[in-house]
Parts: C-alpha cells; structure tokens; sequence
C-alpha cells in the first residue's frame, strides 16, 4: 500500500492487539519494527512470528510507565535497527471503574500508563526523530477521549482525551524538526482490552456503531499505516476517527 522500506518503527504495546497489528502492516509495508511491550516474552513471540513471514522485527522489553525502562528500549532498539523514524504509542490499559467507585491509585496508574507513557516515549525518541527524514508520532487515543466515553470510565477518557491534547501540542512544537504527530482514535475493537468490560457493556457499545459491528486491529493499523507514510507529509495534528460511525467528531 505504502512503501517504508528503510524505514524503522518503534511501536509500543505491540506484544498484540491494535499494537501487534499496526506493528505487523507497518513491517508489510517495509518498515523494520521493534516491538516493544511490558510482556517481554510476548513481544519476543510475536517478533518472531513477523521475522517467520519474512520481516525485520525484534522484541523489546517496556514499561510505558517507567522512563529508565523507556529510554533502555529505546536506545536499544534504536543500536539494533539503525535509529527510529516512526513512534507508535499504542501501550494502553483500560479502567472501567465508575464515577463513583474510582480510587485514586487506579486513577493515577491509567494516566501514567496511557498518558505518561505517550509522552514519554516520544521524548525519549525524539533525538533520533530528529534525525529522521520523514519523522512521525502516532499516538492511539480512543473514542472516549472525543466523547467522553460511554460507560463512565472517566480516568480511561481522562487519559485519551489527554492523548489528543499532547498530540497537538507536540505536533505544533516538533513541526520545525519536520516531525508529523498525530492521533488514531479507534471506537471499540476486537481485542482483549475489552474484556475489561461486561459482555453487556460490549453490547451497548456496539449497538451505537452505525455499521453495526465491532472494528478489527487491522483497520486501526491501515490508519496507522497511512500517517506513518510519506503520503501523509502534509497532516499534522489531526485526531483521525476510526469508528464505524459512532461519533462524528
Ligand atoms: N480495543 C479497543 O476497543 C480500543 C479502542 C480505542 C482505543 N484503544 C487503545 O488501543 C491501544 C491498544 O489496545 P488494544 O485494544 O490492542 O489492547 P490490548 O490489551 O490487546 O493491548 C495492549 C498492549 O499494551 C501492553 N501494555 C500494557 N501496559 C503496558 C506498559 N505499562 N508498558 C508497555 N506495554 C504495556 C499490553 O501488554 C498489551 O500487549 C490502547 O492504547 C487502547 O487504549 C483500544
């Protein structure tokens, strides 16, 4: 679809689901990747499973949450690969705590993981960003993070909608190093992050999709995979909707 080729990714969360994913189209479409995930073990399986079909993939121990554990990855993955040109953020946790049942610890643990680690992910690669010809940050927030979320998961729409706030400060301070930044914001998607809802919450979700299904990984990393090109020189900024049409943003 699009041509990476010499290019390196650095995609985090992608042991699996959207991560894994955008990881695998990335690699497709010629991309060296690193995947990078707190399961080192899966990250190293799935690494193996891309370099089985021909494709250039490590497997990189991370915690998003942990900034000598990032700037480790990072460099490491950076010796290894020959720099970074592209960041996926895609390491997410869900909560589906209620308004009223929240504490605080689960609170600040989502924040630090969705939006601590987004960030500093991306600080820690900026220095091989910068260098980079075509450099770009992709960071995956979510539906809630534009409507607020539909079950009551403040601190998960908290994180998203911080998600999309930073995208755009990053996008408007990193334009002059040519640095393109910009957010996918999936509605709800096959993978195992939903079992953190009820089947019934699932359901309630699913019957606001305008086309009536849940999204598959595959359609997020298309996204993904587009703003990662050089085809998508010229947009910046932008929080892009990948929805079925459950909001319209
Ligand atoms: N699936 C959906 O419905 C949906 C919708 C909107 C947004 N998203 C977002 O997409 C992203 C990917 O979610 P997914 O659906 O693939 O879920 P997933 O649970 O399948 O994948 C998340 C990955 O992140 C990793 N991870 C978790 N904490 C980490 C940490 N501290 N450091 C490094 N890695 C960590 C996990 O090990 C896992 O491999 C998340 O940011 C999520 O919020 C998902």
């Amino acid at each position: 679809m699009f041509s990476l080729k010499g290019k390196v990714a650095f995609v985090t969360g992608a042991a699996r689901g959207i991560g894994f994913s955008a990881a695998e189209k990335l690699a497709e479409n010629g991309a060296a990747v690193a995947i990078a995930d707190i399961n080192a073990a899966q990250a190293d399986e799935s690494a193996a499973a891309l370099r089985a079909k021909g494709f250039k993939a490590i497997g990189v121990s991370l915690n998003v949450a942990d900034n000598a554990s990032i700037a480790a990855a990072v460099a490491a993955a950076a010796a290894e690969l020959g720099g970074i040109d592209i960041v996926v953020n895609s390491a997410g946790i869900l909560s589906a705590a209620t308004i009223e049942n929240m504490q605080r610890d689960e609170w600040n643990r989502v924040q630090d993981v969705n939006l601590g680690g987004t960030f500093f992910v991306a600080q820690a690669a900026l220095p091989y960003l910068k260098k980079s010809a075509a450099a770009r940050i992709i960071n995956i927030s979510s539906l809630t993070g534009r409507n607020g979320g539909f079950e009551g998961s403040m601190s998960y729409a908290a994180s998203k909608g911080g998600v999309i706030a930073i995208t755009r400060g990053m996008a408007r301070r990193l334009a002059s190093f040519k640095i393109t930044v910009n957010a996918v914001c999936p509605g709800p998607i096959e993978t195992e992050i939903l079992k953190g809802y009820t089947p019934e919450a699932v359901e309630r979700q699913k019957s606001v999709i305008l086309l009536g299904r849940l999204g598959k990984p595959e359609e997020v990393a298309a996204a993904v995979c587009y703003l990662a090109s050089d085809e998508a020189g010229f947009t910046t900024g932008v929080a892009l909707d990948v929805n079925g049409g459950a909001f319209m943003g």
